[in-house]
């Protein structure tokens, strides 16, 4: 053997400018490996067997060696995986498919309804069975996690259902979230959902070292898990156990199977992790019985659940069923019920809202109930008060489920000191000092419950909850304006109303003190405010709708009314039209499918009062409402309204209005002027007569069908 001299150098001995590619690549499998295996005992089992320096430089050489062969620089590698702190936040991704939210239900009779309403949508006889897949509803939070030729390449938040955050980096150093999926029948791109959460006895674990390091603890695994999941420093999220149950998907270039349950044993080839107890139930029977078992053995699980997902199992039957506004029509969720805990009322408040409504709140002695602690509960209004005869000084039972505000659920009596009061309710504001009363609703000319501040735009509860509602992330959604930057705007005088809030940057010339001196700002968050609310100079009308807070109007109808007018122009020219509550403005308004004659009047008293049009026409000069586009605008049968009458045999009546509205049609009650198209099936009535009066085309089922493309 000749000497040592012409043995190779070992290859973790070579510079990395000296190595050749299949060196490199060697290198960086080999260091990877290490490096993971480093992670695992530093972030995992907590118990490091390197010092940070030699850490460090494995970690160095990676990069070094993934800087000449960035090839090498995959999603999978570790310089990707844990790195440092991202600057300022997360990056926003847009769903491309939205992440809907479910449909609850609380009791048993309400899950029988939801399997109802499927037949009579499907039009399945009594006989054909509707196979249901049964999952615990995991009480953690819900993110996507998205594979492109099996790499996973990022991971987003729900958000508000559209755009999420990005959260790549964090989910990358879950176990549950493999870097690649295994199998031959992985998608070209498969997004998947499924929720994140927390073990119990992790939680337990977490809270002890928070409360050693004197930090805040976390009320509840859920919170824990979303503070862990959003953690701008990658290495706090790979330090905290976080798990991943994957049970849904968005976007698909194809789908390996034809049922929800086949799906999942996919995703569990593949190598995710779905959950044990899910079941694939034959019937809604089934279904409710692996609910009581869950129910029952709940307690026991290592993680919280709270409640169970019912799931239509044929994807078919999924597609056909489709959604409304937020929610699939082929999921429930069916709740667990309530926890109650018994605690003290120890005074009753009364909270001003944005709409001018005095809220009696009980203020509690703080105890625990459904995971959280709870200090308040709301009690309604005083119709509500005397019916349980809250006094102070009581005891009573609360109880919360989920994220549903905690209630009072009944008194006990045994307990009521002797000299406890019935509580009677303010006959003036306590914001605003103006008189509080009760409306007689003219329709019914009852006395409505709730009892309203009369002060208007005087009065500072409403205006900054009218400012707050305004700014908040269904609406203008601006950021780095919560409720305390309103509140201290309003108190200084900068914002009394919406518009001015886009006068902010102009008036800070002679504000005095100028924003950025201000306590709470500097020089760098007043530039990013001023930047954010221009970012909203340009706004979407169904979000514009929504800002202005009129009664009754969530996001649902405002979208219905920005779909139905396009533009705020002709919002407000209909509205004038219609203020008299008849003529062609008027039926067109209740026409509309989902606004009846109350919500109509709720509108249009809205747009009745001169000062609400001042702030709309104030508002209108700062910003650009854009015009609301319906979707599929590409479909013939965009922007069309259609009437459907008569009995039709290729779909159920729920089905075509879905159909339709998925072309971006509206879907009317009634035939008006408005009208464009009448589908009229067998043994159709007074709609088509009224149609030929009207000269509206008349299409047959099959007609309709063509044109619907189906
Ligand atoms: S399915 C379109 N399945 O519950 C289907 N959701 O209340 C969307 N959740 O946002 C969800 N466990 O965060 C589904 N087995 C499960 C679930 C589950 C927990 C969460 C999820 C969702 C929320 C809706």
């Amino acid at each position: 053997m000749s000497g040592q001299a012409d043995e190779p150098l070992p290859v973790a001995a070579l510079p990395v400018a000296a190595l050749s590619e299949a060196q490199a690549q060697a290198a960086h499998r080999d260091l990877t490996a290490l490096i993971e295996a480093h992670n695992r005992r530093y972030y995992v089992e907590d118990a490091p067997i390197v010092s940070d320096a030699e850490y460090d430089a494995l970690f160095r050489r990676l990069v070094e060696i993934e800087r000449r062969f960035p090839a090498l620089a995959t999603p999978e590698s570790p310089t990707q995986r844990v790195g440092g702190a991202p600057g300022g936040g997360f990056g926003k991704i847009t769903h491309s498919r939205p992440m809907l939210s479910l449909d609850n239900a609380f009791a048993e009779g309400d899950v029988l309804d939801f399997a109802a309403r499927i037949r009579r949508f499907l039009g399945l006889a009594l006989d054909v069975p509707l196979a249901i897949v049964a999952e615990p509803k995991i009480d953690g939070l819900s993110a996507a996690l998205r594979y492109e030729k099996g790499h996973f390449v990022q991971g987003a938040t729900r958000g508000d259902g559209r755009v999420g955050e990005d959260i790549t980096a964090n989910l990358r150093t879950l176990d549950d979230v493999p870097m690649r999926l295994k199998g031959d029948d992985v998608p070209e791109v498969i997004e998947i959902r499924g929720e994140v959460y927390m073990r119990r006895d992790e939680f337990a674990l977490l809270n002890a070292a928070q409360a050693e390091a004197g930090k805040p603890l976390f009320a509840n695994p859920r919170n824990a898990a979303a503070g862990s999941l959003r953690q701008l420093d990658t290495a706090v999220t790979a330090g905290r156990k976080l798990h991943f149950f994957a049970y849904a998907w968005g976007e698909a270039s194809s789908l390996p199977a034809d049922t929800h349950w086949a799906m999942l044993a996919c995703f569990s080839r593949w190598g995710l992790v779905t959950n044990p107890l899910s079941e694939a139930c034959p019937g809604i029977e089934a279904a409710l019985a692996l609910y009581r078992r869950l129910a029952a053995g709940r307690a026991g699980l290592a993680y919280e659940i709270d409640g169970v997902v019912y799931k239509v199992d044929r994807l078919d039957w999924q597609e056909r069923l489709g959604h409304v506004s937020r929610s699939p029509r082929w999921a429930i969720a069916h709740k667990f019920p309530a926890e109650q805990v018994e605690t003290l009322v120890e005074g009753i408040d009364i909270q001003v809202g944005r709409t001018g409504t005095l809220t009696p709140v009980a203020r509690l002695r703080p105890a625990r109930v459904g995971g959280v602690v709870v200090a308040n509960a709301t009690l309604h209004n005083e119709d509500e008060i005397a019916r349980k005869d809250v006094r102070l000084g009581d005891s009573v039972l609360v109880q919360r489920a989920g994220d549903v505000i905690p209630q009072v659920v009944a008194v006990i009596l045994a307990k009521r000191p002797p000299d406890a009061r019935p509580f009677v309710m303010p006959a003036r504001c306590p914001i605003c000092g103006s008189h509080a009363v009760r409306e007689v609703n003219p329709k019914t000319g009852k006395m409505e419950v709730a009892r309203r501040c009369t002060g208007g735009l005087i009065c500072a509860a409403q205006a900054v909850e009218r400012l707050r509602h305004f700014v908040s992330r269904d609406a203008f959604d601006i950021e780095g304006l919560g409720e305390k930057q309103i509140r201290s705007f309003f108190a200084a005088g900068l914002v009394r109303g919406p518009a001015d809030i886009f006068h902010l940057a102009a008036g800070e010339r002679q504000a005095e003190p100028p924003l950025r001196e201000r306590e709470g700002w500097g020089e760098v968050s007043a530039r990013k405010l001023f930047a954010a609310i221009d970012a909203r100079r340009r706004i979407a009308l169904e979000r514009f709708i929504y800002a202005l807070g009129i009664r009754h109007v969530g996001q649902a109808n405002a979208r219905l009314l920005a779909l139905s007018y396009g533009t705020l122009e002709r919002l407000l020219a209909a509205m004038a039209d219609a203020a008299g509550r008849e003529g062609a403005a008027y039926d067109e308004l209740v026409a509309i499918d989902g606004i009846g004659p109350v919500l109509a009047g709720a509108i249009l008293d809205f747009f009745a009062e001169p000062h609400n049009l001042a702030v709309v026409a104030a508002l209108a000069r700062e910003v650009t409402v854009e015009e609301a586009v319906p979707p599929a605008a590409s479909s013939p049968l965009a922007g069309k309204v259609v009437v459907f009458t008569g009995t039709l045999t290729a779909m159920t009546r729920p089905e075509a209005k879905a159909r339709a509205e998925a072309l971006g049609a509206k879907v009317a009650g009634s035939v008006s002027a408005r009208t464009d198209y009448v589908v009229a099936g067998a043994d159709a009535g007074s709609k088509l007569a009224k149609a030929a009066a009207a000269g509206v085309t008349v299409l047959s089922e099959a007609e309709w069908l063509a044109l619907a493309g189906l």
